[in-house]
């Protein structure tokens, strides 16, 4: 056996008593001097950081991605250039559950990337959907509650659920993805993740092409059913850990095939949609989408907390020949993450470690908690800027081009003039027989308990997708309710399984 490392005191001195306080007696009481008992009680204490708000319970790990094709016309980024390989972080996660949630709930799917480029760190985080519930960033603070616990019985609620997804049809298209096959899937790694947003890639002309990125898996498509996920998160609740963990651990290592779809500012005024809303996808027939290469997941975290827990993810981490877009949602998020890492991790978030990019960093920010790095302007005697002394200074050449954006400054009914029914529909129409009656009985298995005012005006949006999406969940709701009369309608407050 190897010679253990001595045991110290955070200070560094040595412990002589790993076993035993120090007490007046051997019958106690402890007394107040026994230092190292106090640091360790202190220390425990402070143990526990806030959750994330949303997104809580992750699964993570390291790899890289690797740039097969040449998409230069379109972008400057280093990262994304023929033969790049760029290390990484994938960071996979359930939305609603808490830190301690089963993995195998009903869910949409985070799919976080941290690339680790020479020209700073981009982030990519996205889902395993191409679209969301809602399309105004005002909607999302109560698009979350809804997913939440209610705040007198502490359960999820069902009843505000399908309240809110009823009253804001710009959800149809994400609902109707998380109730098919595709919300409950087996692994991370049995998963596509999309970049979701339109975002922009500039080019060394200073051309601007709107773009979307996916990630498709090549383990294929693997889903369970209702039934399947509940008789495994009996045996087990976390599932989806030992198969990431596990496999990265036995050398299995997963890949996903980076794929982008392009869309030139001129083509972006023609569609019948609006290319930036978050609830829409572009079709592939008119949108073909172009490989760019492979990412890979290789190596575990040596410490989840220090390495998955803590890593911070924000879409306003970008890097030249990547840009941002008009998409509300996307412009709500660039200010969102960064707020929340400042309060949940802490003001220098981005000194640990696997926030840490792996290239120069030179700014202008001082001091504050925890500061143990000094200053990083690039000169002593520059501590603010301009200055005389040699201090970092801005390069012109990371400048992006102008976004064209025009229109009245107004708060814009997004409910209007936007077709929520025709996306959904093409979807619906996708699935096989088999499929469609999963998604029927998903949704009403969700709807246990929910007002029958509230089912009726859901189903009343799932006619408007497609006649046999309404008629099929109403079947199911009844079947439902005639296997177990009590479970629609009941109280609001009546316990349910909820994540559905
Ligand atoms: P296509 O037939 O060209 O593409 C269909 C897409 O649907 C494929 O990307 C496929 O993913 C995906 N898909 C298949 N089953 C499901 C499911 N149960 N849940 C979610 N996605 C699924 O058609 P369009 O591009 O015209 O899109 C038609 C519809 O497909 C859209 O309205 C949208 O709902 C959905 N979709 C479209 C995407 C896009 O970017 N255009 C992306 C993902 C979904 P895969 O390739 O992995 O098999
Ligand atoms: C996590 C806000 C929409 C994907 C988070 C967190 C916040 C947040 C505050 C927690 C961050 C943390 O504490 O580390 C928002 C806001 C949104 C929005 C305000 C809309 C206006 C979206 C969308 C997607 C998404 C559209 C996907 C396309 C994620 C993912 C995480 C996350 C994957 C977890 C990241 C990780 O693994 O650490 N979001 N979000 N979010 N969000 Fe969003």
């Amino acid at each position: 056996m190897s010679k253990a490392p001595r045991l110290t005191t955070t200070a560094g001195a040595p412990v002589p008593d790993n076993q035993n306080s120090v007490t007046v007696g051997p019958r106690g009481p402890i007394v107040m001097q026994d230092y190292q008992l106090l640091e360790k009680l202190a220390h425990q204490n402070r143990e526990r950081i806030p959750e994330r708000t949303v997104h809580a319970k992750g699964w993570g790990a390291f790899g890289t991605l690797r740039i097969t094709e040449d998409i230069s016309k379109y972008t400057i980024a280093k990262a994304l250039q023929p033969g790049a390989v760029t290390p990484m972080l994938a960071r996979f996660s359930t939305v609603a559950g808490e830190l301690g949630a089963a993995d195998a709930e009903r869910d949409v799917r985070g799919f976080a990337l941290k690339f680790y480029t020479e020209e700073g760190n981009w982030d990519l985080v996205g889902n395993n959907t191409p679209v969301f519930f809602v399309r105004d960033p005002m909607k999302f603070p109560d698009f979350i509650h809804t997913q939440k616990r209610h705040p007198k019985t502490n359960m999820r609620s069902p009843n505000a659920m399908w309240d809110f997804w009823s009253l804001s049809p710009e959800s149809l298209h994400q609902v109707t993805i998380l109730m098919s096959d595709r919300g409950l899937p087996q692994t991370p790694m049995n998963m596509n993740g999309y970049g979701s947003h339109t975002y922009s890639l500039w080019n060394a002309a200073g051309e601007r092409y709107w773009v979307k990125f996916h990630f498709k898996t090549k383990q294929g498509h693997k889903h369970y059913t209702n039934a399947e996920a509940e008789t495994l998160v009996g045996k087990t609740r976390e599932s989806y850990q030992e198969a990431l963990f596990g496999g990265i651990e036995k050398g299995v290592f997963p890949k996903w095939e980076l794929q982008i779809q392009v869309m030139t500012e001129e083509q972006a005024e023609q569609t019948p949609y609006n290319p930036f809303d978050l609830t829409k996808v572009w079709p592939h027939s008119e949108f073909p989408v172009i490989t760019v290469g492979e990412m890979e997941l290789n190596r575990n975290a040596e410490n989840y907390f220090a390495e998955i827990e803590q890593a911070a993810f924000s879409p306003s981490n970008i890097v030249p020949g990547i840009g941002h877009s008009p998409d509300k949602m996307l412009q709500a998020r660039v200010f969102s993450y960064a707020d929340a890492h400042r309060y949940r991790l802490g003001t220098h978030y981005e000194h640990l470690p696997v926030n840490q990019p792996k290239c120069p960093v030179h700014h202008y920010h001082k001091d504050g908690p925890m500061n143990f790095f000094g200053q990083q302007t690039g000169s002593t005697d520059a501590y603010y800027e301009p200055n005389s002394f040699g201090g970092a200074v801005e390069d012109k050449s990371a400048q992006e081009p102008p976004m064209k954006v025009t229109g009245d400054m107004a708060r814009y009914n997004h409910r209007e003039g936007n077709d929520d029914f025709g996306q959904p529909r093409a979807l619906f129409e996708l699935f096989d027989a088999g499929q469609k009656q999963r998604l029927f009985s998903n949704i009403a298995a969700a709807m246990g308990g929910v007002d029958a005012e509230i089912i009726e005006r859901q189903c009343r949006l799932f006619d408007q997708v497609h006649p046999e999406y309404g008629a099929g969940v109403r079947a199911a709701v009844k079947a439902a309710s005639e296997y177990e009369p009590n479970a629609v309608p009941v109280d609001e407050n009546t316990p349910q399984h909820a994540a559905e």
